[in-house]
């Protein structure tokens, strides 16, 4: 570990020598969910929300912020897997659990642990628009501007991280690293970067 902080500790030690450093912390992701959802409860005021989670990533974005939200909300998942190498996607993207619930009608919060090229998001947003909710708007915690491929309107953004490989609190590597507490970067040669 390139950089001591007081987060290491929560780093099972398998995983140590594959770390570079902490990028954000598990105090300061608390600290902008609850930024988040004040600034949701605040929009959505007097209306009813549908958490629309994009599994796996997003498992605890969505815990952490249903838990936090003031406005009645109910939540749903999806799992979509986009073709490319491991680390990049490729915006052919396939559909392998849809909804369980019709959203015609509804106020949708698609929640998103990280946009990169944008690719799966918009093919995810044609997808939802064309079933005719009230409103699509989307959450991710994070996002990686200088990747972007396809312009998309996010409304509320957690941290813009550098182009870099993220792991943790929900983010993986091939299925590594997605229960840590903090975000993480990963040495290079750990991914084959
Ligand atoms: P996009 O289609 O390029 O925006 O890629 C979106 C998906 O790629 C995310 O939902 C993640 O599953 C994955 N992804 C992109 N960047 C990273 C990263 O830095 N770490 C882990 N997964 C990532």
């Amino acid at each position: 570990m390139s950089d001591a902080s007081p987060s290491t500790a929560r780093i099972p030690d398998e995983y140590l020598p594959n770390i570079d450093k902490v990028l954000i912390p598990a105090e300061d992701i608390a600290a902008k969910l609850d930024e988040l959802a004040a600034e949701i409860d605040r929009d959505y005021a007097g209306r009813e929300l549908l958490l629309v989670g994009v599994l796996k990533g997003a498992i605890f974005v969505v815990s952490d912020l249903h838990r936090r939200l003031g406005v009645p909300a109910a939540v749903d998942f999806m799992a979509v897997s986009s073709y490319g190498s491991a680390t990049t996607s490729s915006g052919v993207v396939r559909i392998l659990k849809d909804l369980d619930t019709q959203i015609e009608g509804q106020d949708v919060l698609v929640v998103e642990d990280i946009v990169d090229s944008g690719l799966t998001l918009d093919y995810l947003l044609k997808n939802l628009r064309s079933r005719r909710p009230a409103s699509v708007e989307v959450l991710s915690l994070l996002t990686k501007p200088s990747r972007r491929e396809v312009d998309l309107p996010i409304r509320y953004v957690g941290f813009e991280v550098p182009d870099v490989f993220v792991v943790g609190y929900g983010l993986d590597f091939a299925e590594h690293y997605r229960g840590l507490s903090d975000i993480v970067t990963l040495k290079p040669e750990a991914y084959g970067g």
